[in-house]
């Protein structure tokens, strides 16, 4: 790996614990306004001191987010879709190399839709952004998404979309968590991180999904409303920090959250 490609990973994932905690809020893209993510600069001021960097698109970073603050950016590059359109999965990219750079972007993350009418496409794009994150150092998380089938978050095909990820050379993937989630980790050789999904039940059952995904070769979580989603969303933050980053028990972070209880 280049030197620039390294530092900008280096700030992603710490060199200490080999670990990430991302916070995920792009999900306006093609949400729209969601819930507790109406005014994402009030929502993420309180998290972005214990976020290891910021998941988001270009409008968002430049209208919500203070250029001062030193938080890592992942920019999200593709789009093109809507949750009221007739396909989710007909994304492409929609902001250029060029516009990550001039954004200093650690890294940009793109989305691909394996099994989809759109997989060619997306995947195509994939290879273009590997080719150009290359030239300048920008390292590539490929996002293995499912569009509105849920159903599809099974081990067998989140490990054929994270190794595709791979070989197609992104430098890192974020997939969801799975049953046998060691499989999804072996195939992939380059390092994995998971989201968070829909808002769980419980605080509880976040919590115990990182812990379980980290036990399983996660290298961290680049999660969004299971985090600001929460009415304690500081002290999700950081119990999910807990766990990624000193491997602590979920028995553990749940206290902690406990005592941050707001
Ligand atoms: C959508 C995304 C989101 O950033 C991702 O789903 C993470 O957020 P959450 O933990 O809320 O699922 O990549 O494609």
């Amino acid at each position: 790996m280049d030197w620039g490609m390294k530092n900008r990973m280096s700030r992603l994932i710490s060199p200490e614990t080999g670990r990430a905690v991302w916070l995920a809020i792009d999900h306006g893209y093609f949400l729209g306004p969601l819930t507790k993510l109406e005014e994402p600069a009030k929502t993420i001021k309180p998290l972005i001191p214990f976020t290891d960097a910021l998941m988001l698109t270009r409008g968002i970073l430049r209208n919500c987010v203070d250029a001062n603050l030193p938080v890592p950016i992942i920019l999200r590059v593709s789009g093109g879709n809507s949750i009221v359109g007739p396909a989710l999965s007909n994304e492409d990219i929609q902001t250029s190399m060029e516009e990550a750079i001039r954004l200093n972007a650690s890294a940009i993350a793109f989305s691909i839709y394996v099994g989809t009418e759109h997989e060619h496409k997306t995947l195509i794009a994939l290879g273009k952004l590997v080719d150009e994150g290359q030239r300048y150092g920008i390292p590539v998380l490929a996002v293995t998404a499912v569009g509105k089938e849920l159903e599809k978050r099974d081990t067998r095909y989140l490990a054929l979309c994270c190794r595709i990820a791979a070989e197609l050379g992104a430098q890192a993937v974020k997939t969801y968590y799975c049953e046998e989630f060691e499989k999804v980790v072996k195939g992939c050789p380059v390092p994995l991180v998971i989201a968070g999904g829909p808002k769980l039940k419980t605080e509880h059952d976040a919590l115990r999904l990182a812990k379980s995904a980290i036990k399983k070769g996660a290298k961290g979580v680049d999660m969004g409303r299971n985090i600001w989603q929460s009415p304690n969303a500081v002290g999700m933050i950081k119990a999910i920090r807990k766990i990624v980053h000193e491997n602590a028990s979920v028995e553990e972070a749940v206290k902690l959250l406990k005592k941050l209880k707001t």
